[in-house]
């Protein structure tokens, strides 16, 4: 049995994304799921000055050891302005100093929701550049437009981006139990 975490690259308490990264990692076989909501791992902003007086909060390492013990990462970017949220970002640079390869070359799947009709297009390419230089193995990705429109629990209404997502799905977990 693998355990993978699943996490929305947001603290809205509805999240759309996490509610995208808990779909898609629970459609993984033979895996245990660990949802991961940021609202749990509260943390100051970030700032050098901050982390020479107090050092890295318990929360930051709490998230590292996450990563670590996790088999694979399930992530769902929300986007904010072309890019991503605060506090993610936030969480983000705070386990960075931790570890600068953070995802610790962990199988990732990478998503990207919003309730427009890009569905997170900008900061998925963003992520895609950038995580690879801190330690992702991104297996695959997708990006959801129009959340509203195209989610349900019982799978996505529209046909062809569910077989995109799925397709994706499945190339995650072949990585995961190779
Ligand atoms: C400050 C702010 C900026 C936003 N910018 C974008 C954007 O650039 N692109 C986009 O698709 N949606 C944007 N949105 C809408 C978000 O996609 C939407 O709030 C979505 O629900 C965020 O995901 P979440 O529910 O997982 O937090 C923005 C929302 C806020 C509050």
């Amino acid at each position: 049995m693998k355990n993978i975490i699943a996490l929305g690259g947001s603290n809205s308490k509805n999240s759309i994304n996490k509610k995208l990264a808990s779909y898609a990692a629970n459609k993984v076989t033979e895996t245990e799921v660990t949802v991961i909501d940021l609202n749990d791992f509260e943390l100051p902003l970030y700032g050098v000055d901050l982390e020479e007086a107090s050092g890295i909060p318990e929360n930051a390492t709490k998230l590292n050891s996450m990563i670590e013990a996790s088999d694979g990462i399930v992530l769902s970017l929300a986007e904010h302005n072309g890019s991503f949220t605060a506090a993610f970002k936030n969480a983000v640079d705070w386990v960075s100093r931790i570890d600068p390869k953070l995802w610790k070359n962990k199988p990732m799947l990478l998503l990207a929701t919003s309730p427009g009709g890009r569905g997170g297009a900008t900061v998925l390419q963003s992520a895609k550049a950038l995580y690879p230089h801190q330690g992702a193995n991104v297996v695959a990705d997708f990006s959801l437009p129009s959340f509203y429109d195209h989610f349900s629990e019982e799978g996505i209404k529209d046909e062809t981006l569910n077989t995109v997502l799925n397709k994706a799905i499945s190339e995650f977990q072949n990585e995961l139990h190779k």
